[in-house]
This record gives C-alpha cells, structure tokens and sequence, in this order.
C-alpha cells in the first residue's frame, strides 16, 4: 500500500471514484452527468435534473411523468411526523428541525432493502418529495400556523413555495426558484457528499444519509455563506460606500463573502446563471438598493481581486433572489438541503453500487507507554476550579 502525506481536510485527496458532476475549475465549467449546468438550466426542470443525477440518465417523457406522479403523490407527511415537530422549539434552527425529520422518516420507514431496486425508488421518492413539506412544515408551525396540504395541481416549486407562503407564487419566481434547485442539486465532493457517502458506506437506511448530510451542510464553512452576504449588503448600506467597503477588507485582510472558491479560479458558472435570473426578477418586481450595491460590489471586487483568481461565486446571487421570493433568511441553508439531496441520493446509489465502507487511517501524535495513575494520586489539569462550563 502507498503510504501518504497527512492533507488537513484531505485537500486533494480523492474519495471516490464518481460519474456523477465534473468541475473544472480553471475554465468554469460543471456539468451534471456530462451535460453542461447552463443548458440544464435553461431547458431542464429540478426533477428532471434530479432524476438525471440519480438514475444516470435524462428520463423520457413517460419516465418522468411517472417520477413527477409518484413525487406528487408521496409529498404528505404523516400526521405522527407532524405532532413530533410541533414539540421542537420555535426558535430551533430550520436546519435542526430539518436534520431531526429527515431522520425520523427512517423511523416511519424502517424496512431496509438495499438490494430491491423497488426500495431504492420509493426512498429516492419519499425524500424528494418530502423534503420540501418538511421545511414548509416547520416554517408554518414555528410561525404558529398549521402547515398547509401540498397542492397536486401544482409543480414541485410551485407546491414548495405555495407550502411556504400560503399563496400561490407568481409563475417567474416559481421558474426562477426551480432553476434555482438545478443549480444546488450537486457539485462533486463536498463536505456534506462526503458525509452522505460516508454514511451510505455503512449500509444504514438512506434517511440516515440524508439526515448525516443535513448536519454538515448547515454548518457556516459550507451552506451558510448567502445569508452572510445579505448581512454584508446591508452592512454596506449604499452604492456610494461599496468601494470604502471593499478597499477597508484589502486593508484588513478581510475576506469579502460571496466570492473565491476552492475549485473555481473564474466566476462560478452557477454565479453568472443565478446573476441572469436575478436581473431578470428585479426587472419583473422591481430593483432593489441591495441588488445594486451587489452589482457595485460585483465590479469592485474583480479590479481588486480578480488576478488572484477570486471571482462571484454560488452564494453571491442566491440570497438575494431568495430574499426577492419573500423567503426568511435561516431558511436558505434548508433550501439548499431540499436542492442537494437529488445530489446526495445519486451518491448514495453510486457508493451502494461499488461499495467499500469508509475506514481511512490517522497519524497518531499522543504518546506512549504511560503508566495508569490510582485516583487518589492525580492532580488536577482542570484549573477552573468552578462551576465554568459544567452542566447541573
Ligand atoms: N475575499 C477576499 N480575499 C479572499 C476571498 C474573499 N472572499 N477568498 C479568498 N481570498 C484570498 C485569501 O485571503 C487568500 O489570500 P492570501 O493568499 O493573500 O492569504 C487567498 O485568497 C486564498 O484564500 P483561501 O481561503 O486559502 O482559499 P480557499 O480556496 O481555501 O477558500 C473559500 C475558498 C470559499 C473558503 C474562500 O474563498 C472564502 O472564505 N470565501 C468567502 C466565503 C464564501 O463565499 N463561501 C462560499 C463558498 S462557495 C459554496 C460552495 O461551493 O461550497
């Protein structure tokens, strides 16, 4: 066996072979199965994308009315599911209340069939479909609302945003939310992927993977960059004080949210897409200052940053569109969990496919042969002699 380097976050490090997206990140190209993001956006919806990303292929006609049929049909959720979330606290993170659902589906649907292809189409079903009335759920009750019904006239971003809001979006916002979700439907091996495929390893049922992946993304390092952005636009206040802005962040060595990548050294090609929709919403429903201090921001950052290869990226545009939609910040995160489980449950089949279960090594740094002390012998290390950080 090869022995390697240690990378801190296995920078670098393949974890797995895949064929699901491909990024390359001098050129600004991602593709889903092969297929370039920008005509998926323009001519895909999110569940022919999905369907895509999970089963390797673009479904026919037939093959996607029926997914569309069986998502319409499997979007309930249970009354028991419901009386559990309504004993999370209000002011719990959409996230959490996210994760612990998700998890709790797999008590609701127990039977673990790994190798019944009929059991991985109804899971692969239920979490899409159920995904979204989970956050609507949520949003409703925490409000003090009862959630409202999913609506089977209506399409899967439609019916999310109508769950959500409890009226009917206009058709733009729900074409614009819908692409939106293609664009966060996967993108190779991030930390959440990672999680999920770790997760799927072990063989447990995929409402676990799920629910594992939901728990890393909704950490800041990884889902939460465009609710910082909006807090950065209204920070910065005006047009008029971007440059102040951006030249004070040179200054300080502070970086500027929304923009530089690990794998994109040109502007994100999700980043140009989501800039598109967003000229387009705020024409249909009027700018907004935050919408052109970002485009100030936009221009500043290139001439300042742009020859070190830090450029606009996902995160810039999204929060602002999301804003547009009348969608409350804390729940961005979850939207993204509702866009990247087609992602994550494509990996999950392609880890089950060829599976090997996760057991990386370590370098160890402690000692060695220290010898045991009695009790009554050791002296305390913990010198806050009090009550600091103990739970009673
Ligand atoms: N503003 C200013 N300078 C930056 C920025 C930025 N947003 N991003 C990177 N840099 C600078 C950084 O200061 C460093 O400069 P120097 O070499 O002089 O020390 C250099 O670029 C390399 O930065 P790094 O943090 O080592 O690069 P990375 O590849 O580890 O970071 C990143 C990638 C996304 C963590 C980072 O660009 C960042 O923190 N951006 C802001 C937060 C953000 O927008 N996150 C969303 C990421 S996209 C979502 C996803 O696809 O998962």
């Amino acid at each position: 066996m090869t022995v390697c380097e240690y990378r801190p976050g296995l920078e670098g490090i393949p974890a797995a072979q895949s064929s699901i997206s491909y990024v390359d990140g001098q050129k600004g190209i991602l593709e889903y199965r092969g297929i370039k993001i920008e005509e998926l956006a323009e001519k895909c919806t999110f569940l022919e994308t999905a369907y895509l990303l999970i089963w390797g292929e673009l479904p026919t006609k037939e093959d996607l009315e029926e997914f569309e049929t069986e998502i319409r049909y499997h979007r309930r959720i249970k009354y028991s599911i419901r009386d559990m979330m309504k004993c999370f606290p209000d002011s719990g993170h959409p996230m959490d209340a996210l994760q612990t659902s998700a998890a709790a589906l797999g008590l609701f649907y127990s039977r673990r069939a790994l190798d019944d292809p009929a059991y991985i189409r109804q899971a692969v079903v239920r979490l899409l479909a159920k995904t979204p009335s989970l956050v609507a759920a949520f949003q409703l009750m925490r409000k003090g609302n009862d959630p409202i019904q999913p609506n089977d006239d209506l399409d899967y971003a439609t019916n999310f945003l109508y769950m959500l809001t409890e009226r009917k979006p206009k058709p733009l916002a729900a074409k614009i939310f819908d692409v939106c979700l293609t664009l966060h439907a996967e993108h190779t091996m991030n930390a959440s992927t990672f999680s999920a495929r770790v997760t799927a390893s072990t063989l447990t049922d995929p409402y676990a993977v799920v629910a594992s992946a939901v728990g890393t993304l909704a950490g800041p390092l990884h889902g939460g960059a465009n609710e910082e952005v909006l807090l950065m636009l209204e920070e910065i206040g005006s047009v008029a004080n971007v440059r102040a802005y951006v030249e004070k962040c040179v200054e300080n060595k502070q970086k500027i949210m929304g923009f530089g990548h690990r794998v994109y050294k040109v502007k994100d090609p999700r980043a140009t897409i989501l800039q598109h929709l967003a000229e387009r919403l705020f024409y249909e429903l009027g700018s907004d200052e935050y919408y052109d201090i970002a485009l100030e921001l936009e221009k500043i950052v290139e001439e300042k940053y742009g020859a070190k290869g830090i450029y606009a990226n996902v995160d810039f545009y999204s929060g602002l569109l999301y804003r547009k939609l009348g969608i409350p910040t804390d729940l961005f995160t979850p939207i993204f969990a509702i866009a990247r489980v087609a992602g994550w449950l494509a990996h999950w089949k392609e880890q089950l496919a060829a599976n090997r279960i996760f057991r990386p090594t370590q370098v160890y740094t402690g000692l060695h042969d220290i010898a045991y002390v009695p009790i009554d012998e050791r002296v305390s290390v913990n010198n806050n002699n009090g009550s600091h950080g103990k739970i009673y």
